[in-house]
């Protein structure tokens, strides 16, 4: 629009200039014309005048020449003047033919008509005219006369321009309603046209984001031919090979996901009747050579670690079917974690680790589902131990408004920085080699996570090279509520001096 305007605003202004122009040109045209043949008339007529005795006659006979020539409307008036350049000692006043007078010829024009005797000048003036508010724009032509007796003389015709004055305000008034008309014609037809565009954008917007948010079967409406209809088209394309490569992955994992489950569920018969087999071979060892006691020790070993790699495996695939369902009741955040660290106290005892376990001296009462949170703690604590290289491992609980939290905190070898999100990663392990051999299965801290997130709570690690690592797990006080902050902080925080402990 605002360009628009601006168009308008340029072409209108050249053209009402250029209308103007013309109306002078002719008008000037056109009193020119006028002016050159009422000059000659009036030449002739001094030059057979007969009242040249002297200037008072003369005077009286100029009178009566002008008043000859003169319009009778008022659309031109005559003006008489002695030029400047005039030297003749006979002198007439000017004579007039109404209310202009000679003071209303500019002295410019006078000079030139006086420079050159055989050729009109013209020139506009402004002169106050009777009945007029203010000034009129005058057209003066101006010629030499040459008199009896007074000699060089000019003659003035004065042509007032009301007439394309008024002209000119009656184009201007249609100029500026014709513009608002078009400004506002311009306005519509653009409103009209953003709305064609602005709203199937939109419309693709929307459908965008539901798409995003995982509604796979929402598509655009696409009508007619144009470029928004195969934008329409092409949008939908790429929705159903989108929604078809989508369900094609879920289908996938789907089948992986059972087939993990099937294999578990298939290997438990045979693990029990192999594992029985095992026990009385390791009943038995005491009669066998010494390598061979040796292999059923193994042997048992193995199968402690295949049981519970299994029953991780089944636990993982439930998870991932979601069908992981929560057992909740309300408990001390405290019982459980003693529970958990009496269960952990003879591993410590033998790696050589100190257990402690900081009381808050309140209850840390909220609902969730204990067995898996005693899962998640023998997890931490059990890691704690067997990372810890035999240094102590603190525990803490606490509580606040809306969760109660747990942080389990180890002096041994720590996390290198970026491990603090992989830990949690199935089957990563910071040096597989060793920890093949140290028990654990790889999955206890994908599982933990799994749970705290059953419980809409946080499991955060936070480790650094040689300082230990630290394990927070905050639940929230009631399952699915939001947790706004955790009551005890992840990473170590500096003890103040005067602590004794
Ligand atoms: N307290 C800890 N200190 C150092 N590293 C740890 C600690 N806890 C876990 N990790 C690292 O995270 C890996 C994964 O732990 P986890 O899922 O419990 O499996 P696993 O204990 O069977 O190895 C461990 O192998 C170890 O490298
Ligand atoms: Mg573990």
């Amino acid at each position: 629009m605002l360009l628009g305007m601006l168009v308008l605003g340029v072409v209108g202004s050249y053209l009402y200039q250029r209308i103007g122009d013309r109306l002078v040109q002719s008008r000037t045209d056109q009193a020119t014309a006028e002016a050159l043949s009422l000059t000659e008339l009036a030449q002739a007529k001094f030059y057979s005048t007969d009242k040249t005795q002297n200037t008072d006659a003369l005077t009286v006979a100029a009178q009566s020449i002008i008043a000859e020539i003169a319009g009778t409307e008022r659309s031109r008036y005559v003006v008489l003047a002695r030029l400047s350049t005039n030297v003749s000692s006979y002198v007439i006043n000017p004579v007039v033919s109404g209310e202009v007078n000679d003071s209303h010829i500019p002295d410019e024009l006078e000079t030139a008509v006086a420079e050159d005797p055989a050729v009109q000048k013209v020139q506009i003036v402004s002169v106050p005219l009777a009945g007029e508010p203010d000034l009129v724009p005058c057209l003066v032509v101006g010629q030499q006369l040459d008199l009896p007796l007074a000699r060089g003389t000019g003659i003035y015709y004065v042509y007032p321009l009301q007439r394309e004055r008024s002209s000119l305000a009656v184009i201007s008034q249609i100029f500026l309603s014709g513009g608002i008309v078009l400004v506002a014609l311009i306005g519509g037809v653009a409103y009209v046209v953003t709305r064609l565009v602005v709203t199937p954008v939109r419309q693709a917007a929307l459908v965008a984001e539901r798409l995003a948010a995982g509604r796979l079967t929402e598509r655009m409406v696409a009508r007619g031919e144009d470029d928004l209809a195969s934008l329409a088209t092409s949008f939908n394309a790429m929705a159903e090979g989108l929604q078809r490569q989508i369900r094609q992955l879920e289908d996938l994992s789907r089948v992986q996901q059972r087939f993990v489950s099937d294999v578990s569920h298939e290997l438990r018969t045979p693990l029990t009747t192999i594992r029985m087999a095992g026990e009385l071979i390791h009943d038995s060892r005491a009669q066998f050579e010494p390598a061979v006691a040796r292999s059923a020790e193994l042997l048992s070993g193995e199968l402690d670690r295949f049981e519970a790699l299994l029953a991780d495996l089944l636990e993982v695939s439930r998870f991932d079917a979601g069908a992981a369902v929560l057992d909740v009741e309300p408990t001390d955040l405290r019982r459980t974690v003693a529970k958990v660290v009496d269960g952990c106290q003879q591993l410590a005892e033998r790696k050589g680790s100190r257990i402690t376990l900081r009381d808050p001296g309140v209850p840390c009462d909220a609902t969730y589902d204990p067995r898996r949170v005693e899962r998640v703690l023998r997890n931490l604590i059990v890691n704690a131990i067997e990372h810890g290289e035999g240094k102590p491992v603190d525990i803490r609980v606490a509580a606040n408004d809306g969760a109660v939290a747990v942080v389990v905190r180890d002096h041994g070898v720590g996390l290198r920085p970026g491990e603090s999100g992989q830990v949690f990663n199935r089957f990563w392990r910071a040096d597989p080699a060793r920890a093949r051999t140290t028990g654990g299965t790889g999955l206890g801290l994908a599982i933990a996570l799994e749970d705290a997130r059953l419980h809409s709570g946080w499991l955060q690690a936070w480790g650094a090279p040689g300082e230990g690592s630290s394990f927070r797990l905050t639940l929230p006080r009631s399952p699915g509520t939001h947790i706004a902050s955790s009551p005890l902080p992840l990473k170590p925080v500096v003890e103040s001096p005067e602590d004794p402990t």
